[in-house]
């Protein structure tokens, strides 16, 4: 439909993939050498724990980027010969990332601006009279799009989670099952899987929020049974601004457009009745962000399975480490829904005796140069209730209402987790002070 040859003179579509990633550094990230000025006036490494809000860039992407921004021009709309590359380029990054998810046929890739828009997508999306069925301690973003939401409480154990769908699945008939991949609060993996199973056995269709799983591994619609996934570009190492919608293409095609306006339509009348299009472009009105959508296909390309193993590899031990290192700081009680054993990505919720989580966040800043979460992380439902399961005799001076979450991903040191490791120790040993202003209380 759209015109994409490439200009002689222009990049070729060689030049628009990344190049290999070097074994020492499965995933290269920006920003390694930045540096803070901490309260004695030193000039510490900026040690980036915050991976799980928002992933460094890679250099991939930075790269792609700079390879692009010489030849911007307006994307599917002109007949120049800049135009003809940047809409090439488009279609090719989203060609990339529908590989990379591993859409089906009767799938497609839809961009948008990040995973909450992506879930508001697919919600307007949903069929009128169909039910959504979700956990109530999902992330804001797969909690209060759906409309007709059946909440199922937080389940004790994975095993509950997959037998309380199969309940209400039962109960209700056919839905939407809206589950989340991996946590953003405890980092723990949910049972996607064969909630994908059961879901299918009802005739149930499934969409994985894979925000925060994407940064620490594949996500595969097969693998995961999923009909639908949605996931963040500036979570997984590229910038803000483009996140994705991935899977089947009926609901969508059927809805009326997320957004009216150009580039959506297929003919319009002078009293502005429309014809709208199909396929991605219904919901994509509009210039898209043809800059977010390359840099993220480049991340996509990069992460090869030899890429992902390197990475794994690098993740777990950190991951080891900062758990060994935590268990050893007296007054720091983690926050886990699922228990101690089971199978997580690296993210690290806790709270400090004798501290509100922002001063402890506002310390290990301000003192030591890194970079936290404190607050309730956009999933106040879960981190309420894994706060109240904490012991009063861990938080003895008053319960908790807030936690510090650390994460780590690719671009994260052993002196990253030895030096908040440290840095928590000493704050635990000297607890007292209180910081009002939450920068994550969200
Ligand atoms: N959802 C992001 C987080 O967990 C912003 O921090």
């Amino acid at each position: 439909m759209y015109p994409t040859s490439v200009h002689p003179l222009l990049p070729q579509p060689t030049d628009l993939d990344p190049p290999a990633p070097t074994p020492a550094h499965p995933l290269a990230v920006l920003g390694g050498d930045v540096r803070v000025r901490v309260t004695d006036g030193r000039l510490l490494p900026y040690a980036n724990l915050d991976v799980a809000a928002t992933a460094p860039c890679a250099a991939v992407a930075a790269e792609a980027v700079a390879r692009l921004l010489p030849t911007y021009a307006s994307v599917h709309r002109g007949a120049g010969a800049l135009s003809r590359h940047c809409t090439r380029a488009y279609e090719q990054a989203r060609a990339t990332v529908a590989r990379y998810v591993g859409c089906r046929a009767g799938d497609q890739v839809v961009f948008t601006r990040n995973s909450t828009d992506a879930l508001n997508l697919l919600a307007h999306a949903v069929p009128r009279g169909a039910d959504v069925l979700t956990f109530v301690g999902e992330h804001h973003a797969n909690l209060l799009p759906w409309r007709r939401a059946i909440r199922l409480p937080l389940p004790g154990t994975p095993d509950d989670a997959v037998a309380a769908v199969d309940r209400a699945l039962r109960r209700h008939g056919p839905a939407l099952v809206a589950v989340t991949a991996t946590s953003n609060v405890t980092g723990e993996v949910w049972p996607v899987a064969e909630i994908a199973r059961v879901a299918r056995r009802y005739g149930a269709r499934v969409v994985v929020d894979a925000a925060q799983l994407a940064a620490h591994g594949p996500v595969s619609l097969a693998a995961l049974g999923a009909d639908y996934v949605v996931l963040s570009g500036h979570k997984l190492y590229a910038p803000f601004g483009a996140g994705v919608l991935a899977g089947r293409a009926d609901w969508l095609d059927d809805a009326e457009p997320y957004l009216r306006g150009g580039g959506a339509t297929r003919h319009v009348d002078a009293d502005a009745t429309v014809q709208w299009t199909g396929g991605p472009a219904r919901h994509e009105a509009g210039t898209p962000n043809l800059v977010g959508a390359v840099a993220l296909a480049a991340v996509c390309a990069a992460l090869t399975e030899t890429c992902w193993a390197g990475l794994a590899r690098h993740e777990q031990r950190l991951l080891d480490r900062l758990d060994a290192g935590l268990a050893g700081v007296a007054g720091v009680q983690r926050l886990a829904l699922f228990g101690p054993g089971h199978p997580r990505t690296g993210i690290v919720s806790f709270v400090v005796a004798g501290l509100e989580s922002a001063e402890v966040a506002r310390r290990l800043a301000d003192d030591h140069g890194i970079g936290v979460r404190d607050g309730l992380f956009c999933a106040h439902p879960l981190t309420r209730h894994l706060l109240a399961a904490v012991p009063a005799a861990a938080t003895p001076a008053a319960p908790p209402t807030t936690a510090v979450r650390v994460s780590i991903g690719a671009g994260t040191t052993v002196e990253h987790v030895d030096r908040l490791v440290a840095a928590l120790a000493q704050i635990a040993a000297r607890p007292g002070g209180r910081c009002t202003q939450s920068f994550g209380a969200r």
